[in-house]
């Protein structure tokens, strides 16, 4: 079983809409979608926006479905100067910008107990999302992929976040979700479409090239399961 993991119903109609013998079920308000596709069982699951939703999603996820990798897939903000909007960034690994148990004498963004900052994503599924990008002539990049409960709009946060975490992409679940399959000890991969530039162009560019970007990380996750 490979689970697959969106914030918006833009993230995941698409996916849920090529799996055949469908069938579902609702565990803590999420909705799972279970099914095939190219012969591989898949459960989808539309999380909702923000790290407590997408932990919760994943925690279900795995207790019910004991899927062999989680794939945290949608849009997310550029933070890569080299990239443009529809364009793909692969985590090679997680982090949660908005740790920050800092004036305790943490470094920003460490988990504390684990004592963490990045969630290392599964090195195997990584190389086949750069390996679906190239095939599908999509510009991507791999990196770090920085989440927050917040959506990041301004020049400012955007330097945070690179400063501290080398991130080359900002969304809102990947890091959650990282932690909950860190803890449960299950591979997960992240893959992003950008959306928009995590900067002040960011509340226009969004609404407006979101569904696109959407599209881009769809057509990479078929090919991938195509070929996983
Ligand atoms: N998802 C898409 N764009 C984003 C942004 N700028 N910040 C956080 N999450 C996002």
């Amino acid at each position: 079983m490979i689970g697959i993991i969106g914030a918006m119903d833009i993230e995941v109609e698409k996916i849920k809409g090529f799996l055949t013998d469908i069938s579902t079920e609702t565990i803590s308000g999420v909705n799972f979608v279970r099914g095939k596709f190219d012969g591989k069982d898949i459960v989808v699951a539309k999380c909702g926006v923000g790290k407590v939703f997408a932990g919760l999603c994943a925690e279900a996820m795995i207790l019910k479905y004991a899927p062999e990798l989680i794939i945290n897939v949608g849009v997310a903000g550029c933070l890569d100067e080299t990239l443009k909007i529809g364009d793909i960034v692969i985590a090679d690994n997680v982090c949660q910008h908005d740790m920050d148990t800092s004036p305790l004498g943490d470094p920003i963004g460490m988990l504390s107990d684990i004592n963490i900052i990045k969630f290392p994503a599964d090195k195997k599924a990584c190389e086949l999302f750069a390996d679906c990008a190239k095939e599908l002539c999509l510009p991507y990049s791999i990196g770090t992929i920085a989440s927050g409960d917040q959506f990041v709009s301004s020049a400012d946060k955007k330097k945070f976040i690179t400063d501290n975490f080398g991130a080359k992409s900002c969304e809102m679940e990947g890091g959650a979700i990282g932690h909950v399959c860190y803890v449960n000890n299950v591979p997960f991969a992240v893959l992003r479409a950008m959306s928009d530039g995590a900067d002040d162009g960011a509340k226009m560019d969004f609404p407006t090239f979101a569904k696109m970007a959407a599209e881009n990380s769809t057509r990479v996750i078929k090919t991938f399961l195509s070929k996983f």
